[in-house]
């Protein structure tokens, strides 16, 4: 099939993936100087395996990017996939939805060639319906349903694991305006190797899908959070305690990591999105609103924990291990990373980071306020303090014997018997062991 791909943020350039099973795409976007890069075979972003992906295809003839509009004219299926960000309110930001809306348009108007208009972007319920279509169809002149068809069909990858996750789906969910939307998106994911659920539903329950299931997986997380707390205070390990409730298949092991909070482009924006669409149609949504609560002072307990390792922080050098919002990504979208070190560097301390990936973003977030660190070993060399923030593989074989500091361990990466046989004091989220060292 003939695919267009609009949008060249984390959600379009994974959509490419569609390239390596055999569909003809084009990745369209606003900036030329990200479209001659991928042109080259080379992503804009990191994600591990995605450059791959974009070489193997480009060179195979199957993908490539323009700023060029007109591109979609032979397109089967043409998939929005631009930012939806989060207005001052917490409610969604529907522009670039809007303006992209409006130049599909503006194609369709002349263009013979029958398509389905698909939503991937995070949208709010009825979005597609009462505001997509309507665009579409004003700016047309023509009328979805009959002139072209309309889909939606949520995105559910994780950054870090995106080509991955692709390629291995749990489940697709395809919303269709008509019987003819849902099957041609269908066809589009015919020749998956693995055995998926295939979801087949209306716009608008495609919509709330994605932000329910994005709503439950971060009350996971600001659940177990708010056990580690507890947990701290009566000895006990949440590790232990979050392995044995997973072992209930009612409950599932994933999802459940103690930490500093979820941070990244999604699950902040979308719950808060949700909360804010609740609030439209006159519901209270206070479960989600504590689901927020919990993961904003969340990163505050860190901060409590160095305080009550090294006292007063005010003049300590304090070694701070990862500023991505989580591994394997340079993201630092709503990172946790950041309220931490802005308390960190408000109590007076001297911050010095490093993060595997992050530092190029982390530099236009803090600037020259801390010191960036080339190698976790440096960064930790003279410390008086070292805080883990983001669960980077690289900081779970961190060489204990260069760390001459207590620890504290924002993501449990560490054997907290092994930091102590080492002579450390180890504090971290959900410890049994954090009181009485
Ligand atoms: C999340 C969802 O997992 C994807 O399914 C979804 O497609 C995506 O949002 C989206 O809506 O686009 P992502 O934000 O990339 O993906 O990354 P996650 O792996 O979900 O991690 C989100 C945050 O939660 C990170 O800060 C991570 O450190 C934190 N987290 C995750 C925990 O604190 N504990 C956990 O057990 C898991």
């Amino acid at each position: 099939m003939k695919v267009s791909v609009i949008g060249t943020g984390y959600v379009g350039l994974t959509a490419a993936c569609l390239a390596d099973f055999g569909h003809n795409v084009v990745l369209i976007g606003r900036s030329k100087d990200k479209i001659d890069v991928i042109n080259q075979g080379a992503s804009p972003i990191y994600e591990p395996g995605l450059d791959e992906v974009l070489k193997r295809n480009i060179s195979a003839g199957r993908l490539h990017a323009t700023t060029d509009y007109k591109e979609i004219d032979d397109s089967d299926v043409v998939f929005i996939c631009v930012g939806t960000p989060s207005n001052d309110d917490g409610s969604i930001d529907l522009s670039q939805v809007e303006e992209c809306s409006i130049q599909i348009a503006e194609r369709l108007k002349n263009s013979s060639k029958y398509k389905i208009i698909v939503v991937k972007s995070t949208v709010v319920p009825k979005t597609t319906k009462n505001f997509v279509i309507p665009v579409l169809e004003k700016h047309s002149g023509k009328k979805a349903g009959k002139d072209f068809g309309v889909g939606m069909n949520p995105e559910f990858l994780r950054e870090g694991t995106g080509v991955y996750d692709f390629v291995n789906p749990d489940k697709i969910v395809i919303g269709g305006l008509d019987e003819k939307s849902t099957a041609t998106l269908s066809t589009l994911y015919e020749n998956f190797d693995k055995k998926f659920h295939r979801v087949t539903t209306d716009l608008t329950t495609a919509e709330m899908i994605k932000y329910a299931q994005n709503s439950a997986l971060a009350a996971r997380i600001s659940f177990i959070n708010e056990i580690a707390n507890i947990c701290e205070k009566y000895s006990v390990d949440v590790k232990e305690v979050a392995h044995a409730i997973g072992l209930d298949t009612r409950i599932g092991q994933r999802f459940l990591s103690a930490g500093i909070g979820f941070g990244g482009s999604c699950f902040p924006k979308d719950v808060n999105a949700l909360i804010s669409a609740a609030k439209a149609v006159g519901i209270n949504p206070v479960f989600l609103q504590t689901i927020m609560e919990i993961n904003e002072r969340q990163p505050h307990r860190l901060v409590e924990l160095a305080k009550e390792a090294a006292g007063d922080l005010h003049g300590k050098t304090i070694a701070v291990l990862g500023l991505a919002f989580k591994n394997d990504t340079d993201d630092m979208r709503e990172s946790r990373a950041t309220p931490i070190i802005n308390s960190l560097l408000h109590a007076g301390a001297n911050v010095r980071a490093h993060d595997p990936r992050a530092m190029e973003n982390a530099k236009e977030i803090f600037g020259d306020k801390i010191e960036y660190c080339n190698s976790k070993e440096e960064c930790v060399r003279g410390a008086d303090l070292c805080m883990i923030v983001t669960e980077w593989d690289e900081f779970r074989n961190l060489d204990l014997n260069s760390v001459k500091c207590p620890v504290i361990d924002g993501r449990r990466v560490l054997d907290p018997e092994k930091a102590k046989s080492h002579g450390l004091i180890y504090k971290g989220i959900g410890y049994k062991g954090n009181f009485g060292v």
